[in-house]
């Protein structure tokens, strides 16, 4: 894949800056002075301490978030308006009046003072196979390709689908768009051509960004031949970029552009659009409880600013750390912590390209130890995985230059807590539980910011980010007002990184986020607030589940599992698994002259499924019924399904309104016999 002036590694060259921050590090804690802690905080009257700057934060909103915006973000023009808000009808708007790029906000700046400070480190799949791309050739690459795209087209406000793996060219697409105005859709590339094309289509993109291959965990996947087959059925597209990972050539049709080649032919320099704080910088897919993803948006400054102060705060980063996010780019993790949080903040972020296992389970730490990464972001299932390795892969390496350590994600057990802080920690480094998902466009509640010795109870997300003001709902709709209880997770106030809509949706989203709790922005999880104040996620309350920390509703599986000729009907649920957090459990009712043989049918479903999603919504285990627990309503009891799966018999509960009370005795045979 083409870099310019090569791939030759740099070295940080701001030394002589991170040694004069540190010092004023140092001072500030000795100090314990909010406004060397967080410098615009000066004139924020009574936020003399760290707790008095939460509550600020919360109760003077405004005061808050301006001088946060106008001290962290370069303005083309200042905002005039701070917020225009009213949660009750999902309307939400932040810094209006103001403009600015993003992609200057994330590279010129930084170019201007630290060209040469490596902006990321492309942990390639092949351990020790690293490159480093420095702010001035990420400025390069994305000008190329900003130029690139509006020659073909490519205007203010329509929207490029990227479909690539965590590289440097990816984010040069994502900055690209940026800088010319356009939105960007990034698609995970593990998604298949169906999943694809409907992300497409509902986005109404004319252009999609690819590479030839992608190499994960040394098997080589064929994204291009994905994309073609995706685009068959997606009429708005008039070319495909394709970059080129490996050396392996693909069919080029006339849609296809050679995407290095092209971008040496463009200027280095592109002119940045002025963009108004409110216009789209990205669509997200992510699942809902119905069948159909929602395309989330977010906008421009709003989500810039919460991901770099969330970036900067909860993972204590400092100017020169390395930052190791391992998500990839196709999830909001991806976007808010690989790619807009550090690079606003004009730190030096990897981008990994593999998976815990390859070549080892040692590949993390080792790449630890290699990178000297400083802040180190994963997900519970990789850690749980781990973990049943042994500590030996983790003592292997050299983890001294780790100073914290996150999770986000799914909750994370006691037992990998306690592992990934004990053994991989080696009891030196926080832990940062982080609760947040793709709508609130980064991290609402975590350990931190507090103070760097506050407590952290294993497995709790703990206290809400500066200016984020949590609620606990109870059955009736009210706010919990007490503590040791729990309650729908809400947030009583506007942030400025929140989803503003779903694409072409408008409805939708009031519906799913702003009706439930009018006044409210629902979150769908539930969560329990501890006698001390502290929060802990306890899980969705929708039918949203949680694979090995991908998020995928039920109904969207449901949809497949349904379209397989033998089946006449199913119901998928969530069940605990030990390492994937949760597995997908389906129950079929097969079509009375259907005929097909258990491991057959498991085979078409799974294949099914891998076609028409992606590999890791694929269910775990099948179970054939003759019926399932209906209301007489017609409505599936998917409450006693969980119940029966769980083992928890005696929790069945009220089971008077069911049609046919025999199909649960006969449920809980034949999944005795499953066992
Ligand atoms: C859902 C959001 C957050 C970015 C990655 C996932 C669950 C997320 C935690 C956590 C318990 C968590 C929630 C949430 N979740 N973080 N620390 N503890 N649960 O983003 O795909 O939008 O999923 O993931 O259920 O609603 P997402």
């Amino acid at each position: 894949m083409w870099l310019p002036g090569g791939c030759a590694s740099t070295v940080l060259t701001s030394l002589g800056c991170r040694s004069f921050r540190s010092c004023v590090r140092v001072l500030a804690r000795r100090a314990c002075n909010t406004a060397a802690f967080m410098p615009e905080a000066a004139g924020f009257e009574g936020a003399s301490s760290r707790a008095a700057l939460q509550d600020f934060s919360v109760s003077s909103s405004d005061s808050f978030w301006s001088a946060v915006a106008r001290h962290r973000l370069s303005w083309i023009r200042p905002f005039h308006t701070v917020q225009d808000c009213d949660l009750s009808r999902g309307r939400i708007k932040w810094f209006e009046g103001g403009k600015l790029n993003v992609s200057v906000n994330c590279l010129d700046r930084h170019v201007h003072t630290c060209p040469e400070r490596v902006a990321l480190i492309w942990e390639r799949d092949e351990p020790g196979s690293e490159v480093k791309v420095t702010y001035r050739q990420l400025l390069e690459m994305t000008c190329r390709m900003g130029n690139l795209l509006r020659r073909h087209g490519v205007r203010r406000g329509d929207c490029v689908t990227i479909y690539m793996p965590s590289c440097p060219l990816a984010v040069a697409s994502m900055l690209a768009c940026a800088r010319i105005g356009a939105a960007h859709n990034v698609v995970f590339a593990g998604f298949s051509a169906v999943a694809l094309s409907e992300r497409i289509r509902d986005a109404q993109s004319s252009v999609v960004i690819t590479v030839n291959q992608g190499v994960r965990g040394g098997k080589v996947t064929e994204l291009k031949r994905t994309v073609d087959t995706a685009v068959q059925s997606c009429p708005t597209v008039r070319q495909v970029f394709v970059a080129m990972r490996t050396e392996n050539p693909v069919v080029m049709t006339a849609r296809d552009v050679a995407m290095e080649e092209e971008m040496l032919k463009e200027d280095v320099v592109c002119e940045p659009a002025a963009m108004d704080s409110e216009d789209t910088l990205f669509l997200l897919y992510t699942s809902g409880s119905t069948g159909k993803p929602k395309g989330l948006v977010h906008t421009q400054a709003g989500y810039l600013l919460f991901a770099a102060l969330t970036h900067r705060y909860v993972f204590n980063y400092h100017d020169g750390d390395v930052f190791g996010c391992v998500a990839d780019i196709g999830w909001i993790t991806g976007h808010s912590y690989s790619v807009y949080g550090p690079l606003a903040n004009g730190g030096t972020t990897v981008l990994f390209e593999s998976t815990p296992t390859y070549p080892d389970p040692g590949r993390y730490w080792e790449m630890v130890q290699r990178l000297k990464i400083n802040q180190f972001y994963g997900a519970p299932t990789a850690i749980r995985l781990l973990l049943k390795y042994g500590d030996q892969w983790v003592h292997k390496y050299d983890r001294s230059t780790l100073k914290t350590l996150g999770s986000v994600g799914e909750p994370i057990n006691t037992e990998a807590w306690e592992w990934y802080y004990s053994v991989v920690g080696d009891r030196r480094c926080p832990v940062v539980d982080t609760w947040w998902q793709t709508e609130t466009g980064g991290i609402c509640i975590a350990p931190r910011p507090s103070d760097p010795d506050a407590e952290i109870v294993p497995g709790m997300a703990m206290r809400p980010f500066f200016g984020i003001k949590p609620v606990l709902m109870d059955t009736e709709g009210k706010v919990e007002t007490s503590n040791n209880t729990s309650g729908a997770l809400c947030i009583a106030q506007p942030w400025p990184g929140m989803a503003r809509t779903i694409h072409n949706n408008h409805q939708r989203f009031t519906e799913t986020y702003c009706h439930p709790y009018p006044g409210y922005f629902f979150t769908g999880d539930g969560a329990y607030r501890s006698e001390e104040g502290y929060y802990q996620i306890t899980g969705r309350l929708d039918d949203v589940i949680n694979v090995s920390g991908h998020r995928i509703g039920t109904a969207e599986i449901e949809d497949i599992v349904n379209q397989c000729s033998a089946v006449a009907e199913s119901a998928v649920i969530g069940y605990s698994h030990d390492i994937k957090g949760q597995g997908v459990y389906a129950f079929v009712v097969l079509k009375k002259i259907a005929e097909v043989q258990d491991s057959d049918l498991s085979r078409q479903l799974n294949d099914m499924v891998a076609k028409k999603i992606a590999k890791y919504a694929c269910p775990d285990c099948i179970q054939i019924v003759q019926r399932l627990p209906k209301t007489r309503s017609g409505k599936i009891m998917r409450r006693v399904l969980r119940k029966i799966v769980e083992r928890e018999l005696d929790g069945l509960g009220d089971l008077s309104t069911l049609d046919d009370p025999a199909s649960v005795r006969e449920i809980i045979q034949g999944h005795s016999d499953l066992l």
